[in-house]
């Protein structure tokens, strides 16, 4: 990695296949990232392995051991300042966060959504998607606004829904996706090819959408 690589901090809850991509990306020489820790707030959770076998600091910050939300935000706010994170990457990371952390990193706090938004905001998105009866199914990714899954739409990638498809199957051709745009989105982001006006994502000065 160059010394010259983007700071960046990863927020995850559990097995951490996006984070992995995005480690997979940096391995590879794809991406010019220095993820400088990897956050759980599930502690245990399976990505803080990777991240550890990966050579990346990890840690969790247990959110039940705070009353307020706010306080867990600023707990978490803290330890990203620490590292000097010019991006924070939600990775399932899996807690709402509060308009106070939103718009502190506003601007470079992106995260991964698994459905073409503003399409099936929220949880259970696949379940959901072959309960609406949908043809086109996939995964965004966006910076965040304090509108839950609400913010500028960075890139999608579709994945056509087959029938017979269970959630789990489509989940997991939607995962496939994932991995794919969210080193993507974020290489863009470090090669400073995006920017947001009026609440859009513009890629090399061209709307994304
Ligand atoms: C992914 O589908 C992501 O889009 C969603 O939660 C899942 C997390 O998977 N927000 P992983 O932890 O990255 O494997």
């Amino acid at each position: 990695m160059s010394i010259s690589a983007l700071r960046a901090v990863v927020l995850i809850s559990g097995r951490g296949s996006n984070l992995q991509s995005l480690i997979d990306a940096v391995r590879d020489g794809r991406l010019a990232l220095d993820i400088r820790a990897v956050i759980s707030n599930v502690p245990g959770a399976a990505g803080l392995r990777r991240a550890e076998a990966a050579g990346i600091e990890s840690l969790a910050l247990d959110h039940r051991e705070f009353s307020l939300r706010e306080d867990f935000d600023s707990a978490l706010a803290r330890r990203v300042d620490e590292r000097r994170a010019e991006l924070v990457l939600l990775a399932g990371f899996m807690r709402i966060l509060g308009p106070a952390f939103v718009s502190r990193y506003d601007g470079r706090l992106m995260n991964i959504h698994p459905s073409l938004l503003p399409a099936f905001p929220g949880l259970d998105t696949h379940r959901r998607a072959l309960e609406a009866g949908v043809a086109v199914h996939g995964a965004t990714v966006h910076f965040v606004t304090p509108r839950l899954d609400g913010g500028p739409i960075i890139v999608q990638a579709a994945v056509e829904v087959r029938p017979g498809d269970t959630p789990e199957a489509l989940a997991a051709r939607v995962l496939v996706e994932e991995h794919r745009i969210y080193p993507l989105a974020v290489k863009w982001f470090t090669e400073g090819r995006l920017s947001i006006r009026d609440g859009r994502v513009f890629r090399d000065g061209r709307p994304v959408r």
